[in-house]
């Protein structure tokens, strides 16, 4: 084979190797490996972050004397103009160049020729890519912190116009003892609130710049790293190299606030489901939340928090895929993390929708207050009560609890709910019993008496709702 021959064919091989790591190869990738190893199908959801980080780049480079003024003026016009171009649809992305940021970077220099080049100076695709998440993660739990605080908003105020309504309040899915339908959404309002804790932890921890990392062990270049993380709102740079391109805690840790969160929806859905049902009838959710049965007319099926409930799943499939990537993998950067972004987006694609679905049907609950009442007298929910009563006369608690047994087994007989029996009939149980007893029997009396922080009287709850809709509103 002549020499002239041979270098023909051998460009022309390198021809189809990516251009940015190419120079080495003497064959061009299989085509199955090019769209095996690919990710800008799905990373090209992370163009505005490249092109941002990418700007505060070049910004630097210029500061410290890396690139001119005009050369880092070009980089950024250019990368502003492909940033428009990308926003109304008019970008070819190419599987050939792998990934958002070789996509952009290749687009750059197509456009403002050799210069766009130099934007790479001092950096690699391992802090690229780890500062792009970073960002894009951040935006969304800003966004989510606020889909949150609506719903805890929707939740607390449906708990104050409900702070006297008695319901039975369950344990073991039996009636226990009355409660008001407004302190059991404060529950739920504290389930949400820790989560919203855990998501401003994740943003705290999340909240450092990896630019300057490079491939793992830093740069040649007198790069200044405060003022990259200044310039894209990162409290500081992170404090060591290695870890930094390859650190996704900060994905895991929002995959574990969102398991949580749709955990916490999930149990949510879960009530109102039963209470919609035609067994309980606590409530009427809106039609708009609900479809109806193709085959059999009477039904209303609440598919929304259904699907809530359903969608637990797959956010805790997420975590469980992340801690599962992440585990056993040496430092510094490996090609599994590229793995990283699709159970990240979907994750937080799911828990925006169900916030937004909740946000919405919360406030539409309408309470059947009557059914309500009448499930928390069926069920002898004030025993308790009557114990407590027997008690408050001298009586040991354990006899107490003995004689109220029997007068809950004589209801049970009789049909008749403790408040239903005469003092004569209550009194066959103890002579300790008297008129008064009526005032703890009823379910009034039975939830009012529990008037301490945390309990269920309804003052205690109307004023919880005012402190909890005070701390949202102060957000
Ligand atoms: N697409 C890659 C990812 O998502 C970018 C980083 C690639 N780095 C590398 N050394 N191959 O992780």
């Amino acid at each position: 084979m002549s020499e002239s021959k041979k270098t023909s064919s051998d460009s022309a091989k390198k021809a189809q190797t990516n251009q940015s790591w190419g120079g080495r190869f003497n064959e061009p990738v299989n085509e199955f490996v090019a769209r095996f190893t690919a990710s800008v199908s799905f990373d090209q959801r992370l163009f505005e972050q490249d092109i941002k980080g990418s700007i505060a780049h070049a910004t630097m480079l210029a500061k410290v004397g890396v690139l001119s003024e005009s050369e880092k003026k070009s980089i950024i016009d250019g990368l502003n103009e492909i940033g428009t171009e990308i926003r109304v649809g008019d970008f070819e992305w190419s599987q050939q160049l792998e990934d958002v940021h070789m996509n952009i970077e290749s687009a750059l220099t197509a456009r403002i020729g050799d210069v766009g080049k130099k934007l790479h100076t001092g950096r690699s695709r391992n802090d690229q890519v780890a500062t792009d998440i970073r960002l894009w993660l951040r935006d969304q739990i800003d966004e989510i912190s606020i889909l949150l605080t609506g719903l805890q908003k929707g939740v607390t105020r449906l708990a104050l116009a409900e702070h006297d309504t008695i319901m039975p309040g369950f344990t073991h899915l039996q009636t226990a003892q009355p409660v008001t339908f407004g302190h059991h959404l404060l529950a739920w309002n504290e389930m949400l609130e820790r989560d919203f804790g855990r998501l401003l932890d994740c943003r705290k921890r999340l909240n450092q710049s990896p630019l300057g990392a490079a491939a793992l062990a830093g740069t040649t270049y007198p790069i200044d790293r405060v003022f990259t993380a200044n310039q894209l709102g990162f409290d500081r740079p992170s404090k060591n190299s290695l870890d930094s391109v390859s650190d996704r805690d900060f994905a895991i840790e929002f995959c574990a606030f969102a398991s949580l969160l749709t955990m916490h929806m999930s149990r949510m859905s879960e009530e109102l489901i039963l209470w919609a049902s035609a067994q309980f009838q606590f409530i009427d959710l809106p039609d708009r939340f609900c479809t109806g049965s193709s085959i059999m007319p009477q039904k209303k099926n609440p598919d929304v928090p259904e699907l809530v409930r359903g969608k637990t799943g797959r956010v805790t499939g997420h975590l469980i895929s992340l801690l599962t990537l992440m585990k056993s993998q040496p430092l510094a950067y490996n090609k599994d993390n590229q793995e990283d972004k699709e159970p990240l987006f979907d994750t937080v694609d799911t828990v925006q929708d169900c916030l937004r679905a909740f946000a919405d049907m919360v406030p539409a609950i309408k309470s059947n207050k009557e059914k309500m009442y009448a499930a928390a007298k069926s069920g002898f929910s004030t025993a308790t009560d009557l114990a407590d009563y027997l008690v408050r006369n001298g009586i040991a608690f354990r006899d107490a609890h003995e004689i109220v047994g029997k007068a809950v087994a004589y209801g049970i007989e009789k049909n008749k709910d403790l408040s239903e029996m005469t003092l004569k009939e209550l009194n066959v149980f103890s002579s300790q019993i008297a008129a008064d007893v009526f005032e703890v029997l009823t379910l009034e009396g039975s939830v009012c008496s529990r008037n301490h922080i945390g309990g269920t009287a309804p003052d205690q709850v109307k004023a919880a709702a005012e402190r909890a809709l005070e701390n949202l509103a102060s957000r």
